[in-house]
């Protein structure tokens, strides 16, 4: 029996099927901009889980998956009780015998990987408590479009060691860029996840530095990323959260350390006044419009190879 694919972190890809999403991607975003919708996935039907908020991610995938001739359905926690009304396996057999793919953003890692056990259909994580491997596609594909390259670019995370970092620096171990992660202490990775979220073959130009201090972190910076420093489900750690990340905003000052050349970058949504100004989120240096607009690019290129091609 074929062996459903996933995608729930990046270590469900080679290299190799890394570089064919981004092709597809950069293939499927040329087409859509000369105004050219083909309908690859013509008959083919995207469910999608939330138990979270979401604008980019489920607005990505359903207009993706409706430009490429498929349709979407979005399957609120209200409507289906996931987990409560009836058990996970059994929404995995049934969904799955009727869908092409289940996107689910869960509030627990856990929910996912056990969806994925009973789903005859690929499985895509679309933000979980510990990453959220659509958005470093898209990370990517905007800092490739931006220097033309990815192998050595400088990306500085600054802030809090969330979801978003963990799948950057996954991501960022596969294509051989350089991380530096800033964030303060209590709030820093672990020697151990960062193993394994690395792997055992990192290839050649990845490296990863932890640097308490942003000043120091954001010197000679490619890019400086930041998230929220509340994720989502975290609402009643906001307070010590606050006081802990006050030194971690990324405002004018912090990008002039950065350099001219060093571009911006936030998954969004954004707290403004908060982990990041008005200033900076606005400034030239910002690529948040455009890294969000490659959420859509980059899960097109996703879709086509796992319903059409992976193995
Ligand atoms: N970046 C991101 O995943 O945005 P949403 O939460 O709006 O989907
Ligand atoms: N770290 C944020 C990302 C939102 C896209 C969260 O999990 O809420």
């Amino acid at each position: 029996m074929k062996k459903t694919r996933h995608f729930i972190t990046l270590a469900d890809v080679n290299i190799n099927e890394l570089n064919r999403i981004f092709a597809l991607a950069e293939e499927t975003k040329a087409n859509f901009k000369n105004g050219i919708r083909s309908k690859i996935l013509d008959g083919k039907v995207l469910a999608l889980i939330f138990e979270k908020m979401s604008l980019r991610t489920r607005v990505s995938f359903e207009s993706g998956m409706s430009q490429l001739g498929g349709s979407s359905m979005l399957l609120e926690d209200q409507h289906i009780g996931f987990g409560k009304r009836e058990s996970i396996a059994d929404i995995g057999h049934v969904l799955s015998s009727m869908v092409d793919a289940i996107v689910f953003r869960a509030k627990s890692h856990k929910s996912v990987t056990e969806l994925a056990k009973y789903s005859s259909c690929p499985v895509i994580n679309a933000l979980t408590d510990l990453s959220h491997p659509c958005q470093a596609l898209a990370d990517m594909l905007t800092i490739k479009e931006e220097f033309g390259t990815l192998k050595g670019k400088k990306v500085v995370w600054v802030g809090d060691s969330n979801n978003v970092a963990a799948s950057l620096i996954e991501i960022a171990a596969k294509l051989g860029v350089k991380i530096v992660v800033s964030s303060p202490k209590g709030y820093q990775f672990t020697q151990d996840h960062l193993n394994k979220i690395i792997g055992k073959d990192p290839v050649e130009g990845f490296a990863i530095d932890l640097v308490e201090n942003p000043q120091d972190a954001v010197r000679q910076a490619d890019a400086v990323y930041t998230d929220v420093w509340v994720s989502m489900g975290q609402e009643n750690e906001e307070e010590e959260r606050k006081r802990a990340f006050v030194n971690y905003q990324v405002n004018q000052k912090l990008m002039q350390i950065a350099g001219k050349d060093a571009i911006f970058l936030h998954c969004l949504p954004a707290r403004r006044g908060l982990e990041v100004t008005d200033d900076v989120m606005d400034s030239g240096q910002s690529r948040i419009i455009e890294q969000a607009a490659n959420r859509m690019h980059a899960q097109k290129g996703l879709l086509i190879w796992l319903l059409n091609e992976a193995k």
